[in-house]
C-alpha cells in the first residue's frame, strides 16, 4: 500500500490542527519541521519591517532558513504532502530549505497552508520554482489554502496521490 507522509511547519499551531486532521484522514505518518533557529513571537511580527520574518520573506528571495535534521527520509513514502503557514504572500523560506534537503525524485508532492486569507497562488509559484531549482523529477499537484475539515476532505479529493 502507498505511504504518505506529512510535513508541516506551524508558528502558531493553525497548520499543525490541519497537517494532523490530514495526517488522520489519510492515515499517514506525520512529522513537524523545525528551524534550526526557533521564531520567537518578536520574530515573527509582521508590523514592524524589521523583523527576522518579514526580512526573511520580503528581502532575501533566494533565501533559505536552516532545518532540523530530524525529518523521516522519504525513500520509505510515495507521497509527501507539506503544511505552513502564509507568510508575506508565500511559504516561509524554510520550505525552501525542507524542499532542498529531502530527496524528492519520483514522489508526488502536495503542499497546503493556512493563512489569514491570502490564496494559494503564490505559494504555488515558490514551490515550483524550488522544485525545479533542485532539478527534481516529480509529480506536483495543486495546492490549497485549509481552513475546516470539509475543505480538507474537498482538497484531497482533488489529489492523484499514488
Ligand atoms: C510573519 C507573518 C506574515 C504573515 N503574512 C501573511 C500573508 O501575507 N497573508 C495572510 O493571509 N496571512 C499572513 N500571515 C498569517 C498566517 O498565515 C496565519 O495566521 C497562519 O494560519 C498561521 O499558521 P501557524 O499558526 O501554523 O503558524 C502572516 C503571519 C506571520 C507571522
Amino acid at each position: 500500500m502507498a505511504k504518505t507522509l506529512v510535513l508541516y511547519y506551524s508558528a502558531t499551531g493553525t497548520t499543525q490542527g490541519i497537517a494532523q486532521q490530514i495526517a488522520d484522514k489519510l492515515n499517514a505518518d506525520i512529522a513537524a519541521i523545525h528551524p534550526v533557529q526557533p521564531y520567537t513571537s518578536t520574530d515573527l511580527n509582521w508590523h514592524d519591517s524589521s523583523t527576522r520574518a518579514t526580512v526573511e520573506q520580503k528581502q532575501q528571495h533566494d533565501g533559505r532558513v536552516p532545518v532540523k535534521d530530524d525529518l523521516p527520509d522519504p525513500a520509505n513514502y510515495d507521497n509527501i504532502v507539506i503544511g505552513h503557514p502564509i507568510w508575506w504572500g508565500i511559504p516561509p523560506r524554510l520550505i525552501a530549505a525542507t524542499i532542498d534537503q529531502l530527496d524528492l525524485n519520483g514522489k508526488v508532492l502536495a503542499t497546503f497552508a493556512t493563512s489569514g486569507g491570502s490564496s494559494y497562488d503564490r505559494s504555488q509559484s515558490n514551490i515550483a520554482r524550488t522544485v525545479k531549482e533542485n532539478n527534481y523529477q516529480l509529480d506536483l499537484q495543486k495546492g490549497a489554502v485549509l481552513n475546516s475539515s470539509a475543505a480538507i476532505d474537498r482538497w484531497l479529493a482533488s489529489l492523484q496521490l499514488k
